[in-house]
């Protein structure tokens, strides 16, 4: 039941304002420098401030490469058009069929985060994946953050890591087109391993 307590409550809880107007569509080519900039700034190391992190240039390296899908590329656009985050699902292979979505790089501003970006990004990208009947998408990633967009061990649906040490961090989100025979070793699109 609403009561103003409890609204209060959430209130408080909430932290940071959400931001009050975002637009998330898909990439355009003139969006490739700033969604550069957002993950340089996303991913960037404080101990080596002027390195270029990987993630950064690894969004260039697939947008020209054969795995790159146009309608899985998004952007998250704040009230002035400025680019606040960027998430993208590339073609990648279970069993060495081309089934499967590798989901990353996911990044957010660091100014906008924790306002709902990242979020909104995520359902859009497995809101749009499902819409085009891919039937998987996987990852690595922190094991907080994912669960809540039904992502789970993609090891208990029998598809296994490149690289051991991922663990639980290695996670999979089946779509509606889904089928149990989706086994076997996962590969990420070729940029991933440069
Ligand atoms: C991780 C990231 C994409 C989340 O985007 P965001 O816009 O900040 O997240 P949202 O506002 O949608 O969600 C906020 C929630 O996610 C949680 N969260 C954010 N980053 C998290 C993390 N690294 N681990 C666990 N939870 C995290 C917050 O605690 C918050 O939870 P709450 O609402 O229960 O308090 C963003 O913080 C980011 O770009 N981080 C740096 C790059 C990175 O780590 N990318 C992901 C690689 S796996």
């Amino acid at each position: 039941m609403w009561t103003a307590q409890a609204e209060n409550r959430l209130r408080g809880r909430a932290g940071p304002a959400t931001v009050t107007r975002m637009l998330v569509r898909r990439e355009t080519p003139e969006d490739a420098a700033a969604v550069r900039a957002v993950h340089t700034a996303a991913f960037a190391d404080p101990s080596e401030p002027h390195r270029v992190p990987v993630e950064a240039t690894l969004v260039d390296e697939l947008r020209a490469s054969d795995a790159w899908l146009p309608a899985l590329s998004l952007v998250c656009a704040g009230a002035e058009g400025e680019i606040l985050g960027h998430v993208v699902c590339t073609r990648a292979r279970i069993a060495g069929e081309p089934v499967a979505l590798g989901l990353g790089p996911l990044g957010v501003a660091p100014a906008a985060q924790r306002r709902g970006v990242g979020s909104a990004l995520m359902h859009a990208v497995l809101g749009a994946a499902d819409a085009l009947d891919e039937p998987i998408v996987v990852l690595v990633g922190h094991t907080e953050y994912y669960p809540r967009f039904g992502f789970s061990p993609a090891a208990d649906l029998g598809i296994t890591p490149p690289v051991a040490e991922w663990g639980a961090h290695f996670q999979a989100r089946p779509l509606g087109a889904y089928r149990p025979a989706l086994r076997g070793p996962f590969a990420y699109a070729a940029p991933f391993n440069l």
